[in-house]
């Protein structure tokens, strides 16, 4: 393999998937004791796409927005080196994802490997790519946030199923000398057990209740809350401190998104206008590893970024606990 250029990788190319399904809040409250009123203040989320039976699978919504995002870009998918696919929710565990979406983009050149980070994944699968480029090992890499949350989404826990959506986004990454990066992860493992979810084929387990209630998204709401308004902040900062770059010259701060109310927090915190920080999560609610992605493809559909020429700062945080921020030009 050529070693043309090392450096980090430029996003030239952004996709996304929706699922054609939309569930809104008063359709939730006809599920379970909730109201338009109460998600709407509490979160931001007004409605959700959700996957459909047999149709949606997280293969499916990785490949269509890993095609979109092939095109978006250009180039060869012969070109591309790399793709990594972040899923917490994958429909298989093998194949991984990044090998079906390796084949349906005819990326025939690209190593394939999956990460979960559960929702920092996308983040988490963009800054490992970062480290593939920079050390010259691929000049191309595509790199995916897929998620099928509504599969481990309990429609009876309103704590929960309120928040939660389906979708995909991706990005093809170029490696160009020019890209200002930098970039922290942290994690607390420490701190797990306020976001588990547990995985149903486990053997000598006895299948009670109890035990089919834990293969759902089990959350202690306000312990995550806090943990994102504190943590969120502090990375950025750091970040930005490590890269000599002060808030106000970022552009925009893209965020994961799964609370409007956290995102209004780490703002203030960051004494930054709400304005820098884009939100979709009214229309997609939390989408786990592919909030940020969706939310890239539509700021490069409107003109938000696209030229190369935007300070983006993007951070998310979730089970784990992990957090993570990227520093970049988009
Ligand atoms: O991707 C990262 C993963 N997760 C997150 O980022 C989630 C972070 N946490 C949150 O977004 C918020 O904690 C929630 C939106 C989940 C909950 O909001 P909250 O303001 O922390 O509410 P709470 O859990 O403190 O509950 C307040 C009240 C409770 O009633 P009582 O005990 O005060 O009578 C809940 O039972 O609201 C009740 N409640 C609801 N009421 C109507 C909880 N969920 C609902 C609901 N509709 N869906």
């Amino acid at each position: 393999m050529s070693r043309s250029i090392s450096s980090y990788g430029r996003v030239i190319g952004i996709g996304s998937y929706l699922p054609k399904n939309i569930m809104t809040n008063d359709d939730l409250a006809k599920i379970v004791e909730t109201s338009d009123e109460w998600i709407t203040e509490r979160t931001g989320i007004k409605q959700r796409h959700i996957s459909e039976a047999l149709v949606d699978t997280t293969e499916s919504m990785a490949v269509e927005a890993a095609k979109k995002a092939v095109a978006d870009a250009g180039i060869d998918p012969l070109k591309i080196g790399l793709i990594v696919v972040a899923s917490t929710t994958p429909n298989v565990l093998f194949p991984v994802l990044s090998a079906t979406v390796q084949a349906a983009v005819n990326a025939d050149n690209a190593m394939c490997f999956d990460v979960n980070a559960a929702c920092p994944g996308f983040v988490t699968a963009f800054v490992t790519a970062q480290n593939y480029l920079k050390s010259g090992m691929v000049d191309y890499a595509l790199v995916v946030g897929a998620e099928n949350l509504s599969n481990y989404t309990d429609f009876t826990d309103r704590g929960t199923c309120i928040l939660f959506g389906d979708g995909a986004g991706a990005c093809v990454l170029q490696a160009d000398p020019e890209l200002r990066y930098d970039a922290i992860m942290r994690a607390a493992g420490k701190r797990r057990e306020c976001l588990r979810c547990e995985t149903y084929m486990q053997k000598g387990v006895e299948k009670t209740e109890e035990f089919l209630k834990s293969n759902y998204i089990n959350m202690d709401g306000q312990t995550v809350f806090k943990f994102a308004v504190t943590e969120v902040p502090r990375i950025i900062e750091d970040l930005l401190n490590k890269a000599g770059v002060s808030a106000d010259e970022v552009d925009y701060f893209i965020l994961h998104q799964a609370n409007r109310r956290i995102i209004e927090s780490v703002a203030k915190r960051l004494k930054q206008p709400l304005e820098k920080f884009p939100m979709n999560i009214e229309k997609t609610g939390n989408t786990s590893s592919a909030s940020i992605p969706i939310l890239l493809d539509e700021m490069k559909k409107d003109g938000r970024i696209g030229d190369g020429k935007k300070k983006a700062v993007m951070s998310s945080f979730g089970a784990g606990l992990l957090w993570n921020a990227v520093l970049t030009d988009i």
